[in-house]
């Protein structure tokens, strides 16, 4: 009876010692378990006197299911304190201030060719595509510019081979789209051009817009209509735009437009290098050479192209000094707009 007692405070030390579920387990083992103390102690009962067996056993019994009960009793006490850990570490502080996602901003670039596709597209105009690695025929020869034509200076043009070249112009998609449709046609088509040159307004890539209109009876002042309308849309009601003669082999005649220069308001500045106006474009009647090679007859219809440079109206429209900051993907320079 005084080894059960002391078996008793033995097992009361060790449980009250016990901090995780996992020692609570080997006690209970070492207690109750197959080979366990007080499953020896019952088995040890054959050795006890006849006269205390019935005291003994009973006693033996008692400080089994106290054993078990205890053992049950801080399990349940053990697994509580887990869980409450558990929750107090998964805590999430519902009161701070969320963490803000970092959003995207559409390129100053495609941000301009949205609006100028906006404007055409109120104007009636389809949108077409063409290839940026393209023939030499549709780039140059179809459009008047013979092998070997000075006019090929004018661009300095990156050959892939002798009949292969990244399209220095948009002006090859006319000729896909005469090739493929029939008169009326009204397209704009925008996309990359690629040129061998690089400076403070020049870079190797850059983005062109090509307008075609072609019906029967276009004259120039349809041409001029739709170019005042465009810049009065794009650049403001009081913009000044004039038409100044030039040269293009595929259409004729030809002009350049200009705009009174936004920065000096036309009094002249270092950016219209002092003469008030800026050039934002190329233009003319199609030349009758290119509706031949497109498959249409020379006196069959009349028309009007024009080509701009989408990098400079957004440097107009957006004061920019410098066509590099387009290319360089600073965060600091894109986000402003
Ligand atoms: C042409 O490319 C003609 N195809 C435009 C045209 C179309 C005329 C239809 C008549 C009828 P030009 O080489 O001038 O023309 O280029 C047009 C515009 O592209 C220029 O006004 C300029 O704004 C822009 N540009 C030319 N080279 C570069 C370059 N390296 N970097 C950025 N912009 C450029
Ligand atoms: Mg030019």
């Amino acid at each position: 009876m005084d080894d059960l007692l002391s078996l008793r405070q033995s097992f009361l030390d060790e449980i009250s010692a016990v901090s995780e579920i996992a020692e609570l387990q080997q006690l209970k083992v070492r207690y109750t378990g197959r080979k366990g103390l007080i499953t020896g102690r019952l088995k040890a009962l054959s050795t006890v006197p006849p006269e205390e067996k019935p005291a003994f056993g009973r006693a033996v019994n008692e400080l089994r299911d106290f054993v078990e009960q205890s053992i049950e009793d801080t399990e349940t006490e053990l697994r509580k304190v887990e869980k409450q850990k558990r929750l107090l570490s998964e805590k999430i502080d519902i009161t701070l201030p969320g963490r803000p996602l970092k959003a995207g901003n559409i390129h100053p670039l495609n941000r301009i060719l949205d609006e100028i596709k906006d404007i055409f597209v109120f104007l009636g105009f389809n949108i077409e595509e063409g290839p940026e690695i393209e023939l030499d025929y549709y780039n140059f020869e179809a459009l008047n510019i013979p092998k070997h034509h000075p006019a090929r200076d004018m661009q300095d043009t990156f050959y892939i081979t002798d009949d292969v070249v990244l399209r220095t112009h948009t002006s090859p998609v006319q000729v896909r789209v005469m090739e493929k449709k029939r008169p009326p046609l009204r397209i704009i088509a925008p996309g990359k051009v690629y040129r061998c040159d690089a400076d403070i307004s020049h870079t190797p890539m850059f983005h062109q817009v090509e307008g075609l209109l072609v019906d029967d009876d276009i004259s120039f002042s349809d041409l001029k209509g739709v170019i005042e309308l465009f810049i009065h849309s794009f650049f403001g009601k009081d913009t000044p735009v004039r038409f100044r003669p030039s040269y293009f082999p595929f259409t004729e005649p030809s002009a350049e437009v200009d705009i009174g220069c936004i920065f000096c308001r036309g009094k002249g500045c270092r950016i219209c290098k002092k003469t008030g106006w800026l050039e934002v474009m190329g233009c003319g009647m199609v030349n009758p050479r290119v509706f031949e090679m497109s498959g249409y007859g020379p006196d069959e219809f009349s028309g009007f192209a024009f080509g701009m440079g989408v990098e400079r109206l957004t440097m107009l429209k957006y004061s920019i000094d410098d066509i590099r900051l387009f290319y360089e993907n600073d965060l600091r320079f894109l986000m402003q707009f």
